[in-house]
């Protein structure tokens, strides 16, 4: 449950230390780890974005979840209000807005645009789809299915339902039992699948594109592309992780739950990408498909096995679950803003946020069935560009620049348990990464990949 009183003093916290790391990574793990980063893989060269990806992961990623986490606990508030409780310039409040506004409405309107194909396919694969699949018409299946405006509104509608569900029975009934049961069970079946996809033949060439880097393919937009998705995948930027930290108790340890957190998401998307790797190349598929990728590959790949129709409904299950875990964390934040904002009820706050965000998401499923077009692009892949490549990274470079150089100690003390716990060298390393590399790393790729680091350059010299 969310801080509605504004006191801060009586928070629900989460029920065990186990529980706060499976609802942060039920948040982190979601469609970002397998659809969306298989996706990009694909459409950035392969292995080098993969390389590209950790090393953003552990040099920007984990510094900033640590970060995210730190201030939450410190302030028990949500985003917006948490900078107020920390008594500093109101200017740092701009970070809780920009994730509001970026997570709660962005982010998740076009979240439950996919999330809604989820439920599609997990009803289509006790229907037609493994035999249109086994004749390798999965792609066709796509392209039809989001051609279908209402069809994909539908889903859309069941999807953002499900995530309203959730936010309304709260953080200890809802998220945290729900996590508990279905993350383990959505690690299992992706296993199978790696096993099933990695024995087709063929799918040689598929491990090569996924584990041999080849540094031609390296281009300015792969950074950025990276360093969006690695945001992106560990809820980062838009104040979430500040939100769940928020729930978590004084003398539990931050460094060993991000650790752990962000383990388990990059864990999920590298193994995503063994699923579908080596089965695309078996069966002949293109890696740049885009946002198709997934619902394109995975299905082939069912039905190639034995009893192919369960594993795929069960698996779509499982991707809903792990949709819903994320979408629930995005529409928390915009619920408590309406709360906290407009003075609502919680279940009336809920469902004003929830029809603003079909109503934007609506928009993404019906560009992405023809038009309209954004700048040339389908509006989800706007949205997507904007969230991921633009305001996460402001919000991230916004979150290390605060505490590096405007809350250090606190975040230090918070760290630690106030000296509870022994500084270790990887804090020195930390407080580097906050201070200095995050900030400029961010800076350089998002001006480098946007390409304003060029316009930038051909302005000085003239
Ligand atoms: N991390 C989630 C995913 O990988 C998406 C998300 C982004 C959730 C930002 C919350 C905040 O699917």
């Amino acid at each position: 449950m969310s801080d509605e009183s504004g006191k801060g003093l009586t928070r629900e916290q989460w029920g065990s230390r186990l529980g706060f790391i499976l609802a942060a990574a039920g948040s982190a793990i979601g469609l970002g780890n397998v659809w969306r980063f298989p996706y990009l893989v694909g459409e950035n060269g392969g292995a080098v974005f993969v390389l590209v990806y950790l090393f953003i992961t552990v040099l920007i990623g984990l510094p900033v979840m640590l970060a995210e986490f730190a201030i939450g606990r410190a302030a028990q508030r949500s985003p917006v209000a948490a900078f107020r409780a920390l008594n500093v310039s109101p200017f740092w409040g701009a970070i809780g807005w920009l994730g509001t506004l970026a997570g709660g409405f962005f982010v998740l309107s076009y979240y439950n645009v996919i999330g809604g194909w989820t439920i599609r396919y997990m009803l289509e694969s006790l229907g037609g789809l493994m035999e249109t699949a086994a004749t390798g018409q999965s792609k066709e299946f796509f392209g039809h299915f989001i051609g279908q405006r209402q069809q994909v509104l539908m889903f859309q509608i069941v999807f953002s339902g499900a995530t309203m569900l959730f936010v309304l029975s709260g953080i200890g009934k809802g998220i945290e039992r729900a996590c508990k049961v279905m993350m383990p069970a959505l690690f299992l079946i992706l296993v199978v699948l790696i096993i099933r996809s990695l024995t087709l033949p063929g799918a040689e060439a598929g491990i090569e594109f996924y584990l041999k880097p080849d540094l031609s393919k390296l281009t300015r937009s792969t950074f950025l592309s990276a360093l969006g998705q690695s945001f992106f995948s560990l809820s980062l930027g838009l104040g979430i992780m500040l939100t769940y930290g928020s729930y978590l108790g004084r003398e539990e340890r931050i460094p060993s739950a991000t650790v752990w957190t962000a383990s388990l998401d990059t864990l999920i998307a590298l193994l995503s990408g063994f699923a579908i790797f080596p089965a695309m190349f078996a069966m002949g598929f293109e890696p740049g498909q885009g946002v198709g990728l997934t619902f394109i590959t995975l299905p082939a790949v069912f039905a190639k096995m034995p009893a192919g129709q369960y594993f795929s409904f069960l698996f779509f299950l499982f991707l809903f679950f792990a949709a819903v875990t994320s979408s629930m964390s995005l529409m928390e934040v915009a619920t408590t803003f309406a709360i906290e904002k407009f003075n609502l009820k919680r279940v009336n706050a809920v469902c004003l946020m929830g029809i603003i965000i079909f109503l934007l998401g609506g928009y993404s499923a019906i560009s992405l069935a023809g038009d309209p077009k954004v700048a040339g692009m389908d509006f989800l892949d706007a949205l997507d560009y904007l969230c991921n490549n633009v305001m996460l990274p402001v919000g991230s470079f916004l979150v290390c620049v605060f505490v590096g150089w405007f809350w250090l100690d606190p975040a230090l003390k918070e760290l630690t348990n106030n000296g509870k716990l022994e500084t270790r060298w990887w804090l020195h390393v930390w407080v580097l990464c906050v201070r200095v590399l995050a900030p400029i790393a961010i800076l350089f790729i998002f001006l480098n990949g946007t390409g304003l680091l060029e316009t930038l350059d051909t302005w000085l010299r003239q």
